[in-house]
């Protein structure tokens, strides 16, 4: 049966973008049932419509995370979907959402974690001086940004770098890494152990 993908997002949404120009592609074997936003104003809400694909905002202010997130959770649980990607929503999801959901939420981090977790991780990279950062896509549990690894993509910080132009590159690495790590998730090629994804032996 065809798989089901949910796209949270609360912003630009290119990440929602690269996932479904690799669903087009016919490089994720699924469809995008929904893209959900927080923020009514989201640009990612357009260009989901623009490709006519289902959009859904709930603002969150006035209800409490639990509620928030058990209304969130009904919302894609009536869509009947298998997979959940987190594309730039910038919300923490409790154990409302992540429960009904475990082990079928992935999210993009822009740094090599467990290396700055939180906001502006480019930023933080920047500041610190590491040499190498990139992205990370992982399974959501309910801590920040902490879940079990399934990809990451390096990115050279360069002398010449500004903060813009450094998250410029890692999102070039999101854009390949999220697509390939939805369809590694989707295939069910893979097993987990402790914190560890691991790949079949071929
Ligand atoms: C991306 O860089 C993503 O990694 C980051 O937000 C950006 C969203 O961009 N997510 C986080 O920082 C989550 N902690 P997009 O809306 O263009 O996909």
């Amino acid at each position: 049966m065809n798989k089901r993908i949910a796209v949270l997002l609360s912003g630009r949404g290119s990440n929602f973008a690269a996932i479904a120009a690799a669903v087009n592609a016919g490089l994720i074997p699924a469809s995008i049932a929904v893209v959900v936003s927080n923020r009514a104003g989201a640009p990612g809400l357009d260009h989901a419509r623009a490709l006519g694909i289902e959009t859904l905002v709930l603002p969150s202010p006035g209800i409490t995370r639990a509620d928030y997130d058990s209304a969130l959770a009904a919302e894609l649980q009536a869509r009947s979907v298998d997979l959940v990607c987190l594309a730039g929503f910038m919300r923490l999801l409790s154990p409302s959402f992540v429960r009904p959901f475990a082990g079928r939420i992935l999210n993009i981090h822009p740094s090599l974690l467990p290396a700055f977790p939180g906001l502006d991780a480019q930023k933080q990279a920047f500041e610190y001086g590491v040499r190498i950062t990139g992205c990370t896509v992982h399974f959501v549990d309910e801590g920040l940004d902490s879940g079990p690894i399934v990809l990451q993509a390096a990115v050279p910080v360069l002398d010449t770098d500004t903060v813009e132009s450094l998250s410029a590159r890692i999102l070039e690495a999101e854009h390949r890494a999220y697509p390939q790590a939805i369809a590694l998730v989707l295939s069910g090629n893979y097993s987990i152990e402790g914190r560890r994804v691991l790949r079949p032996k071929q």
